[in-house]
């Protein structure tokens, strides 16, 4: 949620500064801007309450020169997504200039005292409020009339993060050092780019693609020192630390868009492969399980797992639904799905032999990395299936599982929803396998999991008739999403995928439910799109699908099979070939993504980077 960028060096920081924010736009997009800083010239800012491409032609008409500079765009907080809202934001007479990500959760009572000091603020940000107060510090440290030195704006960074309560990541430039760049975090994560007389921050590994492959994660409570030549890490408590330079992962490259429109088509198009990735290494036919090298706990642990509690947000929520029928199921452990939002502040009585899944595409969420955290106080075993490598949840879990589906860009989650679900399948293939579980059992397991990438790139040919049937239904303003057992996640997460993108009110439901109050949304302008593929529950959602027909109300079936039943009743009917039913819901979500992807196109919306929507949501 925002993204910062900064560059300290020999070159002009404008291009770095302009494609990291391009790459970073999908973490917020309602505003952005940059300032620059050269020798014995003073600190210059271009904003716009827009996207990063008018922050471009902005600065086509006012170019930028300068080896230093900082970057931001913005995902609203505090405050509406104007000019004077944007960052960076100038402190003390713009001594200081800085870009924050996270929230500062005191900024009242600092603005107050800040104001009393005579402090004059042009934005509502919470941010605005840790420029002046480092200028404050920084006036602080200097004291009456010494020469300015590096050290008092370090001394006064300290001071002002040690009066700030909430998260940030923060990028630093101070006017009378033009070679010195100060980054800090807490909450939010930031990473510090190491090259050749030159240095990169962003907050996520993808503008550094292309620029430098020698990366710091920076920790909570760190500060980077940044010069053009030297890198130091000060942490609070342990003072100077050997900073820890990794290689950048092969999985972060370059997020193009190869063609495809728009992210979102292109990664959907690309779940044969993700899934693939997914399986890969990970299939132990030998003995008819799966493995994972990462979980950290032995097998007697393992053995011992009386409970799974799974965790997580919007999608990856829906991920932890699919997970609950597929681990009680294949394995028989008792399983609980929690929102991360409520788990953190709920207090479960929870025992010993109980572990803690935090299932998140980025591994930054905020609410999942403080439901993993205060798990983890309690003493619980906390595992990440994560795809961001390096990830603040990936790095602070005990363990985990990576999905390896590549850098995923529209902010409507596709390629890592099925990814997570074909590692749930394997967790759960693992779990039972070290229970109950046959061994042939296993095998037929193994087989319909290799199947999956084929299956998945022959659902893919569903797309052009998925094109008609939207065009049918692209005004609607009401659609219901039905299905049950292992399809009524797979419904929630279709209902999302239509309501994220193309702004239209979708809701999903257990199909038998729908009795019991969306029944009444039925008529003859509400679709429901029902997932009735064959199984356990096929008769029963055939009987919810003729309750929605007998009340006039359209209705488009997904089904796996020739099935006379359902085209008879049915408007429309979608074909996907045919799965174990425990997987069905990766199948059957192929056509439900390409759906909202249709008719968000149709409607004309931006389905890469919809209205108030962010990929990754770093606050509360
Ligand atoms: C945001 C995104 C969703 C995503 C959710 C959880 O709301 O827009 O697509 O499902 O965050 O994100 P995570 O990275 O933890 O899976």
């Amino acid at each position: 949620m925002c993204g910062i960028v900064g560059y300290i060096g020999s070159k002009d920081a404008c291009p770095f500064l302009l494609s990291g924010l391009q790459r970073l736009e999908y973490r917020g997009y309602d505003s952005a801007g940059i300032a620059t800083l050269r020798q014995s010239d003073n600190i210059r800012v271009t904003k716009v309450a827009g996207r990063v491409a008018e922050l471009d032609a902005a600065l086509q008409h006012k170019p930028m020169a300068g080896p230093l500079g900082i970057g931001h765009t913005r995902w609203a907080t505090h405050g509406a997504a104007t000019q004077d809202n944007a960052h960076p934001h100038l402190g003390g007479s713009a001594a200081v200039t800085l870009a924050h990500n996270g929230v500062i959760e005191n900024y009242e009572s600092l603005k107050s005292e800040l104001v009393g000091k005579g402090y004059q603020f042009v934005s509502q940000t919470d941010s605005e409020v840790v420029a002046h107060l480092v200028a404050e510090c920084l006036k602080e440290a200097q004291g009456d009339g010494a020469e300015p030195e590096v050290q008092h704006c370090v001394d006064a960074m300290q001071a002002a993060i040690a009066r700030l309560r909430g998260t940030y990541g923060l990028v630093v430039m101070f006017r009378e050092f033009p070679d010195l760049l100060i980054a800090a975090r807490c909450g939010s994560p930031l990473v510090v780019g190491v090259g050749k007389q030159e240095q990169f921050v962003a907050s996520d590994t993808s503008p550094l693609v292309g620029f430098t492959e020698r990366i710091i994660y920076l920790a909570d409570h760190q500060i980077a020192v940044i010069r053009p030549d030297n890198i130091q890490v000060l942490h609070r408590d342990h003072g100077r630390v050997r900073p820890d330079i990794q290689t950048l992962s092969s999985q972060s490259q370059d997020a193009s868009l190869e063609g495809y429109e728009h992210y979102m088509l292109k990664e959907i198009y690309e779940q044969p492969q993700s899934i693939q990735n997914a399986l890969r290494g990970r299939i132990d036919r030998d003995n008819a399980t799966a493995k994972f090298g990462g979980l950290n706990l032995t097998t007697q642990q393992l053995r011992g797992i009386q409970r799974v509690i799974l965790t997580g947000c919007g999608t990856s929520w829906h991920s932890a639904l699919v997970g609950d029928y597929l681990i009680e199921e294949l394995a028989r452990i008792p399983v609980e799905v929690e929102y991360a939002s409520e788990l953190r502040y709920r207090n479960p009585p929870v025992d010993h032999d109980t572990v803690v899944f935090g299932i998140t595409q980025s591994g930054e969420t905020a609410d999942t990395l403080a439901a993993l955290r205060e798990m983890k106080r309690k003493g619980h075993h906390t595992l990440a299936i994560c795809n961001v490598i390096g990830s603040s949840i990936a790095q602070e879990a005990d363990g985990g599982i990576y999905l390896h589906a590549g850098p995923e860009i529209g902010v409507a989650s596709t390629k890592a929803f099925t990814s997570q679900l074909t590692v749930l399948s394997m967790l759960a293939l693992y779990f039972g396998r070290l229970r109950h579980l046959s061994f042939e059992a296993g095998q037929r397991i193994i087989t319909q999991l290799e199947l999956l990438p084929q299956v998945v790139e022959q659902t893919l040919g569903c797309h052009k008739q998925v094109r008609e049937i939207a065009a049918k239904y692209a005004d609607a303003s009401n659609f219901l999403y039905l299905g049950r057992k292992f399809n009524f996640p797979t419904a929630l997460e279709g209902a999302l995928k239509l309501k994220e993108i193309s702004y239209i009110h979708a809701e999903g439901y257990p199909a038998a439910e729908m009795k019991h109050g969306p029944i009444a949304l039925v008529d003859e302008n509400t679709p429901s799109v029902f997932i009735v593929p064959q199984g356990t529950v096929y008769e029963k959602v055939l009987s919810n699908l003729q309750e929605v027909k007998a009340r006039g109300g359209p209705v488009i079936a997904i089904v796996d099979h020739e099935d006379p039943q359902v085209t008879k009743l049915a408007d429309d009917v979608i074909h996907i070939p045919e799965i174990e039913d425990f997987l069905q819901p990766i199948v059957a979500s192929i056509p439900l993504q390409l759906l909202s992807y249709e008719i968000a196109l149709l409607r004309g919306c931006d389905v890469d980077k919809p209205r108030n929507l962010a990929k990754s949501v770093t606050v509360e």
